[in-house]
């Protein structure tokens, strides 16, 4: 009898071991989520894969699948199939352009996977496709630019003089392209004197913003003001410049305007080659991260959730200012 009974408490115990163990191993579970990531065109960009990595990371609970689509839409819809057939928890999307995603975002929920979109908004048919979007208001941005582009040409005395603008633009059909040309567009329309002589499709990058600035001032025409959609874009707008013997920024002839603020263009700003730079915050792992885990809790998240942002020029920064910022 007492054997019996031994036997049945060593039972009890190994049972009550498993059980305990399947319980750690259903808490230990990583959250498997897939995502699709425009490329790798500009500092931003780097800044915001590198958040998403950190944030999605085992440490935190998620498994990440990581996919870089080289600017290539193509690729980001292999990539959200592929995500598909692995079955993963959560497809999180950041869409190289608005449009093109109805059908896949269809077999996503087919296939009952939740999808978050970041940094550019998507156009589809059915606003239920995605769970949840977050980024910048990149009108907001646009305007931001605009405004101050006002007031540092009537602090000048020339609001109301022609002003010709290079635009330099990001891809097409990007939310940050539509919407930052959209303000300048909208600004024109209401300054008579304001004038697009140029529009560059500089693709977000520095190599391209290069050859396409430097062919552009190769033709003599004159202009006053470069609006250039991302900082990558300035670089290679700059060094076009320099090479022209055109100086730009505060001493310079021509004014540049910038989008990102990322560390380099913000030094650049400080010593007075940028004008001005808008702020583009590209940190959204954490932001993510975040809704995944309100999904997670079954609770449901706002649609659309914009971030705070601002914009700098010379007379605010300072190297410690530059510094202590995270990318
Ligand atoms: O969508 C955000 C834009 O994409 C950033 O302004 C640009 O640098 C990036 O490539």
């Amino acid at each position: 009898m007492k054997r019996i009974l031994a036997a049945a408490a060593l039972l009890a115990l190994l049972l009550g071991g498993c059980a305990a163990r399947g319980e750690a191993q259903r808490e230990e579970r990583l959250i498997r989520v897939g995502f699709s990531q425009v490329g790798s065109e500009s500092d931003w960009r780097m800044a915001n894969t590198a958040s998403m990595i950190d944030a999605l990371s085992e440490k935190n609970g998620f498994e990440l699948l990581f996919d870089n689509a080289k600017q290539h839409q193509e690729n980001q819809l292999l990539a959200i199939r592929n995500f598909i057939q692995q079955d993963v928890d959560y497809i999180v999307l950041a869409p190289i352009a608005e449009s093109g995603w109805d059908d896949v975002l269809q077999e996503a929920k087919a296939a009952g996977i939740p999808v978050i979109i970041v940094d550019r908004q998507i156009a589809v048919a059915d606003e239920d496709l995605y769970t949840s979007w977050v980024g910048s208001d990149f009108l907001a941005e646009g305007q931001r630019a605009i405004r101050w582009l006002e007031q540092t040409v009537q602090q000048q005395g020339r609001l109301s003089e022609p002003l010709r603008i290079l635009h330099i633009q990001g891809t097409d059909g990007a939310t940050a392209q539509l919407l930052r040309t959209k303000a300048l567009d909208d600004a024109v329309r209401t300054h008579p004197g304001w004038q697009i002589v140029a529009r560059l499709q500089g693709e977000y990058t520095e190599a391209k913003s290069y050859e396409l600035v430097r062919d552009f001032l190769s033709t003599g025409e004159k202009i006053d003001v470069i609006y250039s959609e991302n900082d990558n874009m300035s670089f290679g707008a700059i060094r076009a410049l320099d090479e022209a013997g055109i100086r730009c920024g505060t001493d310079g002839d021509v004014l540049l305007i910038s989008f990102d603020a990322v560390r380099q263009a913000l030094e650049l700003c400080m010593e007075g080659k940028i004008n001005v730079c808008v702020e583009c915050n590209p940190l959204h792992g954490p932001r993510v991260a975040a809704l995944i885990e309100q999904l997670e809790a079954g609770e449901t998240p706002a649609k659309l959730t914009y971030v705070d942002e601002t914009f700098f020029s010379a007379d605010i920064l300072n190297e410690a200012l530059i510094q202590k910022r995270e990318y």
